[in-house]
């Protein structure tokens, strides 16, 4: 054995992709539905990013947190602006684990409120937030985590101590099953945690760089996080992440409490700042895509096989009452790569760039391919 056996990996190999559409080592091609789980967001191998990365990577590779770096602050001030401060790591979790010692530092409280269903990724801390007992099997937990149900505003208020530093949630739980947050539940949250002076963390990972039509969620919502974590599409699939917070709180993550040797890598960062680019570029005009995209969904909810059709923008839950691991692995053999989330629920996140028509000739094979179960 060469591999550990922590994924199941099907027997299909892909030499390369173009936007969309991927190819395996035999040249056929695959309609992605995925962005590689939620990376691709401007498409895979966008020539903009392409071009970025291979500029940078004649230039300089590595540079050191110990020396100044123009490029980190160019990245920081595209996401954050004037508004939020900017630390990088290389991931969702590593990004999540620095916003849970950043809200303890700056509050000196331990308490983080997470939400049942929820993903924050595999280390300790983002694992201890994760609402899952699944993930947590088989592991002694970390202390100092709380565990609220998702959309239910009493069960957040049932958990307020004099101890809690912060709330955690998506504002889509992404892997828990596509479940978006209802404004309402939000709008309490935010008062609640205003009035009991609690910061609020918002894992971007999966919801943001365009994935519900906006930059982050948030601006779905109409409010603005004091901390927030960015990865998967930040650099369209170079390794990175991001953690965001109120120029208030930088202070806490004072010298030496805080780093990571490859966080905010010229590379990773050459990429973002072109990621970031294309996407505002690309935002103004998706609201057309998203429309077709939900409207074709709105088809599904006539299927038998299906439950219950939801999400958000470019981010789409298909609830089936059919084992959904058998539709990914038969929708694949079709060409098509699809998700699967949560409880038997599959998960579509094709990438914003994908021709609107490449769109909707793949939801309508999935459409017949359900259709037929
Ligand atoms: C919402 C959310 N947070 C965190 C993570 C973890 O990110 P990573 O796998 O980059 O550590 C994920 C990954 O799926 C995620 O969806």
């Amino acid at each position: 054995m060469t591999l550990f056996p922590n994924y199941h990996r099907a027997p299909v190999t892909f030499s390369s992709a173009k936007n969309a559409t991927w190819f395996d080592d035999k040249n056929q091609s695959y309609s992605d539905l995925s962005s590689g789980i939620g990376v691709y967001n401007v498409g895979a191998n966008n020539p903009k990013v392409v071009h970025a990365l291979t500029q940078q990577a004649e230039k300089i590779w590595h540079i050191p947190n110990l020396y100044s770096n123009p490029l980190q602050e160019a990245v920081a001030q595209k996401i954050g602006g004037d508004t939020y401060t900017a630390y990088f790591a290389n991931s969702g979790a590593e990004s999540n684990e620095a916003a849970i010692k950043l809200a303890r530092l700056a509050t000196k409280k331990q308490t983080i409120i997470s939400f049942s269903n929820s993903f924050h990724g595999r280390t300790y801390a983002a694992m201890a937030a994760t609402g899952q007992d699944s993930i947590h099997a088989g592991l002694p937990m970390l202390s100092g985590f709380s565990y609220a149900i998702f959309n239910d505003i009493n069960s957040v208020k049932a958990l307020i101590t004099e101890d809690v530093a912060a709330i955690m949630l998506e504002l889509v739980q992404g892997e828990g099953g596509v479940v978006p947050a209802k404004p309402e539940f939000i709008q309490a949250l935010v008062k609640l945690a205003h009035d009991n002076k609690i910061l609020i963390i918002v894992d971007e990972v999966q919801t943001g760089m365009g994935r519900t039509g906006k930059k982050f969620a948030f601006e779905n919502y109409d409010f603005e996080p004091d901390i927030f974590t960015s990865a998967k599409g930040l650099a369209n699939g170079v390794p990175v992440g991001a953690m965001l917070a109120k120029n208030d709180l930088a202070p806490a993550l004072a010298y030496g409490t805080h780093g990571s040797t490859f966080g905010g890598n010229p590379l990773a960062m050459a990429a973002a700042e072109a990621t970031l680019d294309v996407l505002d570029e690309l935002l103004p005009q998706l609201s057309t895509k998203i429309a077709l995209f939900w409207e074709k969904l709105s088809e599904f909810n006539a299927l038998n096989v299906v439950d219950d059709v939801r999400g958000l923008g470019m981010m789409a839950g298909i609830a089936l009452n059919i084992p959904v691991n058998t539709v990914v692995t038969d929708l694949l053999n079709e060409h098509i790569i699809v998700l699967s989330a949560g409880n038997n629920t599959l998960r579509l996140l094709p990438p914003l760039t994908i021709p609107t028509d490449q769109l909707l000739k793949s939801l309508d094979k999935i459409k017949l391919y359900l259709s037929e179960k």
